[in-house]
């Protein structure tokens, strides 16, 4: 009789609700947004000392502001502007939000007077993770992980806690992301599934193959 029934747990880390912050003061920032959610791009201090801003999107105006009068934004309809501290807010976010976005100041007499850059990356959460094992005849185990749901999903393996290491592992194949391990391997194995906003992980409890449980 096999007994191979694992403990499993399903850990979901998904950054707070669906909004995230995201501050492009800093030049060459890097910024991540959950599909269908928002962001708040804060784009300066507070535009008292800002006469006239542009917000581009890959090189494309998206937003003109002038004197806090909004003359023109491509995407009014899913977005809100907050002159009080400078911050504009992107709702119901899409892959196609993902780019570079370029602020654009001016002064009085429509001199520049400062360019940031900032990149933002949308990305669906991962959702699920499946882990699955099988004794082989040798008595190794091997044990396939897989993901539904996220964009780009990274994959990485823990036993109690720690990376794996060549005396347990027989082999790896990082574009399956099925391993093996050698006969002796027993404890709690978690495999790890996660990308810029979320991180779900599934764990299974691996006893030594051919050894009886009760
Ligand atoms: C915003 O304020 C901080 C601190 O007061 C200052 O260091 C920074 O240069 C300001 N940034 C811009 C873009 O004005
Ligand atoms: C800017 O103001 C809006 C509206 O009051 C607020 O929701 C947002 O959190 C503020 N952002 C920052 C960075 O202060
Ligand atoms: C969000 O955007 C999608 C398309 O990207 C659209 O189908 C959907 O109706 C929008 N939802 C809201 C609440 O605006
Ligand atoms: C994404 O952009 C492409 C090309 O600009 C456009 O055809 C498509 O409708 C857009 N999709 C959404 C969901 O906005
Ligand atoms: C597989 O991934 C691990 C961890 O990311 C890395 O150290 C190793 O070099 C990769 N092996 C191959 C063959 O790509
Ligand atoms: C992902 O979650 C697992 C389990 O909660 C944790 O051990 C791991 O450090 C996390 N990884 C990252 C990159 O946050």
């Amino acid at each position: 009789m096999k007994a191979v029934v694992g403990l499993l747990v399903l850990l979901v880390r998904v950054s707070h609700g669906v909004e995230t912050h995201c501050d492009g003061r800093q030049d060459r920032a890097q910024c991540f947004g959950v599909l269908g959610g928002s962001i708040d791009i804060q784009l300066m201090n507070g535009t008292s000392e800002i006469h006239k801003y542009k917000y581009l999107k890959n090189s494309l105006v998206l937003l003109y502001v002038s004197d806090k009068q909004v003359l023109s934004n491509t995407i009014g309809h899913r977005s809100l502007i907050f002159h009080v501290n400078g911050t504009f807010r992107i709702n119901n976010l899409s892959s196609n939000d993902s780019g570079i976005y370029t602020l654009q100041t001016f002064d009085a007499a429509a001199r520049s007077t400062g360019e940031w850059t900032l990149q933002l990356f949308i990305q669906a959460p991962v959702s699920s993770v499946l882990l699955v094992s099988e004794c082989l005849s040798q008595g190794e185990r091997r044990v396939s992980c897989s993901s539904e749901g996220g964009d780009s999903p990274q994959y990485s393996w823990t036993l109690d806690g720690r990376t794996l290491t060549d005396a347990e592992l027989l082999s790896v194949n990082n574009e399956t992301n099925i391993i093996t391990l050698k006969q002796h391997v027993s404890g709690r194995l978690v495999c790890s599934v996660r990308n810029y906003i979320s991180n779900v992980s599934k764990e299974e409890r691996i006893s030594i193959c051919g050894e009886r449980t009760l």
